[in-house]
C-alpha cells in the first residue's frame, strides 16, 4: 500500500515538474520573441491545429496582448510618410487578419507601423462554409475562401470607438466589403464611409476579394467609375475636419489592359482615390505549387504571390508616374521582399501570410533587415528608395 502511494506521488510530481518545465520553456520562448524558437518549436505545434482555429487564437493573442510589446524604438531610416501620416515604420498588418477590429492595440504594440482591419460588411454575415482556410506549407502559402465573415458595421464601430478614445496614436485603416446579398454594391461602401468616418484614418475599398461572387467585376472600368464616384462623393460630404483618404485594393490578376483602365479611371477628378493597395490574393495557381490543397477554391496568398504583386506595383507606379501612393502587399517574408516592393514603387507594405507561418518575431525581423538593406544600398529613408527600380521591374514583365 505504502509502495503504491509512493509510486503515485512520484508520478504526480514528475507530471507537475514536466508540465511546469514545458510551460516555462514555451512561456520564456514567447516572451523573448525569438524567431528560432517560433520556427523550431512553437509553429510546428501550432500547425497541428486547423488553420481557422489558429487564426482565432492568434487574434486573441494580440487582443489580450500575450505577445511581447516592442520596447526599442524603430530605426531612424524606417520613419516614413504614408498619405499624410507619419509612421515609425512602413510595415502594416494587412486586412483579413483582424477582420472585426478586436486586436488593434495589441498589433500596434507588437511593432506594426499601422493597422488595417476588415473587411467589414454593413450587416453581420457568417461567410462561407467551413473548412475555408488551407495551409500550403511546402509553398509557404495559404488559400482562403472566408467570403467576408463579418461582425458587421455596428459591432465593429463600437470596438473602434473605445479604442480611439484610449489610443489616438495608432494609424488605423478600415477595409470595407459588401454583403453577399447586396445588389447595388456601392451602397455598402457608402454606408461604410458614413459609419466609420469618425474612427478611420483611411478607408480601403476592397473590390478584389475572389470569394464574393461578382465582386471583382467592380474593377471593370464602367463599374469602377460609378463606385468610386459614389464613395468619393460620400467622403466629400463629410465634415471638412474629418475626411479620411480613400484607397482602392486591387487584385494581382489584372491584364495590362485592366491596369490601363484602372489608371485612367482613377485619374478622373471625380474618381481620384488617394492611394492603391497592391495586391489582394490571387486566383492563379502556378504549376510550381506542391501542396496537396493547391486546388482548393479561393485566394492564394504568401510566397507564390510575391513577384506577381511586385511587378504589378512597378507597372502601376510607372503608369501613374509615381503620383499615387501605393501600399505593397503579397508574399513578404523578409526585409528583401519588403525592399523589393519599395523599390518597385510602394510607400509602405503589409504582411499577413508570413505572420501566420512565423509568428510575431517576423515583424522585427522584416523591419531590421529592411533597415539594413536601405542603409547598404545608400538610401537614408524609405521615401528615397521608393520606385527606384520601378521602370526595370515593370519592363521585366513584358
Ligand atoms: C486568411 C486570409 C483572409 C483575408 N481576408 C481579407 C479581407 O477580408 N479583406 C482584404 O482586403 N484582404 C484579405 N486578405 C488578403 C490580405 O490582406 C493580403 O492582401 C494577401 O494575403 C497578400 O498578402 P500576404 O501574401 O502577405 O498574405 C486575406 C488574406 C488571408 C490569407
Amino acid at each position: 500500500m505504502r509502495q503504491k502511494l509512493t509510486l503515485a506521488y512520484k508520478l504526480k510530481s514528475t507530471a507537475i515538474v514536466t508540465t511546469v518545465g514545458v510551460g516555462a520553456f514555451f512561456g520564456i520562448g514567447v516572451y523573448r520573441n525569438e524567431d528560432k524558437f517560433y520556427d523550431k518549436f512553437l509553429m510546428p505545434i501550432v500547425q497541428l491545429c486547423p488553420p481557422e482555429y489558429c487564426h482565432r487564437l492568434a487574434v486573441l493573442g494580440f487582443k489580450y496582448k500575450l505577445f511581447p510589446r516592442q520596447h526599442q524604438p524603430d530605426s531612424e531610416n524606417l520613419k516614413t510618410k504614408l498619405l499624410d501620416f507619419s509612421l515609425s515604420n512602413p510595415l502594416g498588418i494587412a486586412a483579413g487578419f483582424d477582420k472585426h477590429g478586436e486586436a488593434v492595440d495589441g498589433l500596434s504594440q507588437s511593432g506594426f507601423g499601422f493597422v488595417e482591419i476588415g473587411s467589414v460588411t454593413p450587416e453581420p454575415q457568417p461567410g462561407n462554409d467551413k473548412p475555408r482556410v488551407f495551409r500550403l506549407i511546402e509553398d509557404k502559402a495559404i488559400i482562403n475562401r472566408y467570403g467576408f465573415n463579418s461582425d458587421g458595421h455596428d459591432a465593429v464601430l463600437e470596438r473602434l470607438l473605445k479604442l480611439k478614445k484610449s489610443n489616438a496614436e495608432i494609424v488605423l485603416g478600415v477595409n470595407l466589403g459588401k454583403n453577399k446579398t447586396t445588389e447595388i454594391a456601392h451602397d455598402d461602401y457608402v454606408k461604410g464611409i458614413d459609419k466609420f468616418a469618425s474612427v478611420a484614418d483611411y478607408f480601403v475599398v476592397n473590390i478584389s476579394s475572389p470569394n464574393t461572387a461578382g465582386l471583382r467585376n467592380l474593377q471593370q472600368a464602367e463599374n469602377l467609375q460609378l463606385l468610386l464616384r459614389k464613395v468619393i462623393e460620400a467622403r466629400n460630404k463629410l465634415d471638412q475636419a474629418k475626411r479620411p483618404p480613400i484607397l482602392l485594393k486591387v487584385a494581382p490578376d489584372l491584364t495590362d489592359s485592366d491596369v490601363q483602365d484602372i489608371v485612367s479611371v482613377i485619374s478622373k477628378k471625380e474618381c481620384r482615390v488617394d492611394g492603391l493597395l497592391i495586391s489582394n490574393t490571387t486566383i492563379e495557381r502556378s504549376e510550381s505549387l506542391k501542396s496537396k490543397d493547391k486546388s482548393e477554391t479561393g485566394g492564394l496568398s504568401g510566397a507564390p504571390l510575391g513577384s506577381r504583386s511586385t511587378k504589378m506595383i512597378a507597372k502601376i507606379y510607372t503608369a501613374t508616374k509615381g503620383q499615387v501612393p501605393i501600399i505593397g502587399i503579397g508574399g513578404i517574408f523578409n526585409g528583401q521582399d519588403a525592399f523589393d516592393k519599395i523599390v518597385a514603387g510602394a510607400s509602405a507594405v503589409q504582411i499577413y501570410t508570413s505572420l501566420i507561418y512565423h509568428g510575431p518575431p517576423v515583424i522585427q525581423k522584416i523591419k531590421k533587415e529592411l533597415s539594413n538593406l536601405l542603409a547598404a544600398n545608400g538610401y537614408e529613408s524609405v521615401e528615397m528608395a521608393r520606385g527606384k527600380q520601378a521602370k526595370i521591374i515593370a519592363k521585366e514583365t513584358k
